[in-house]
């Protein structure tokens, strides 16, 4: 079974309750989105491997460490897991980006895939599945099913809220992928929205509504 990891870094909490707020403008939402992406990235990545490397100091020569050749991919789901990507490349600036498209159909909640669009190399790639919401799970199951048949093997979910239906369908879906997330929420409702939630993440990211 997947771990999950809920963040609870003051950091991290101060930022969420600031883009639950209703009152948070557009501008504002989406720095700390960028911002909490940062931070969670921060933590997601404590499993990299790293090599021992030999540098030459002004000093001397040192035995230093730096990643070991492991290859990062994020793929944002469409539309507002691209408020998560900037915020990582800032510490990950080498990682690929690949695009899946999906949209959620209002009536059925049913995920619908319109544009998928990866790095060549699928295979030898670790992902990062990024969205900030997992309501559902129907959207991130459908992305990371749509990874797998394209080839991917090691796979991540990093989203800022997630409701505890959408846990549990990425669990039962794709046991194998981690879960990273800032807050746990209560439920759904019935227009599939968490509670409490922050509302519609991709109208409040690109002021759309
Ligand atoms: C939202 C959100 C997730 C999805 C979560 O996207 O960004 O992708 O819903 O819901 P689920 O877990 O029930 O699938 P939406 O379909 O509103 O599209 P958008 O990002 O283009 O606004
Ligand atoms: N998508 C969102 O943007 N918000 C929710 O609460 C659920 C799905």
């Amino acid at each position: 079974m997947g771990k999950i990891h809920v963040f609870d870094h003051p950091l991290i909490q101060h930022k969420l309750s600031m883009i639950r707020d209703k009152n948070t403008g557009t501008k504002e939402f989406r720095e700390l989105v960028d911002e909490i992406a940062s931070l969670m990235a921060f933590e997601a990545t404590r499993d990299l491997p790293l090599e021992e490397v030999t540098v030459e100091t002004p000093v001397a020569t040192a035995k230093a460490k730096v990643i070991a050749g492991k290859k990062l991919g994020l793929i944002p789901i469409l539309r507002a897991g691209l408020g998560m990507v900037d915020g990582i490349l800032k510490l990950i600036p080498a990682a690929k980006v690949g695009h899946i498209g999906l949209y959620r159909d209002p009536e059925t909640l049913k995920p619908v895939e319109y544009y998928v669009k990866l790095p060549s190399d699928v295979e030898e790639r670790e992902f990062i599945v990024l969205d900030p919401m997992l309501a559902t799970g129907g959207s991130a199951v459908a992305a990371i099913t749509s990874l797998k048949n394209r080839g991917a093997k090691h796979i991540k979910l990093m989203c800022v809220i997630a409701a505890p239906e959408g846990v549990e369908a990425v669990q039962k879906e794709h046991p194998d992928v981690d879960i990273f997330i800032a807050g746990l929420d209560e439920k759904l409702n019935d227009h599939g929205y968490i509670v409490p939630g922050l509302g519609d993440a991709g109208d409040r990211l690109f002021g759309t509504k």
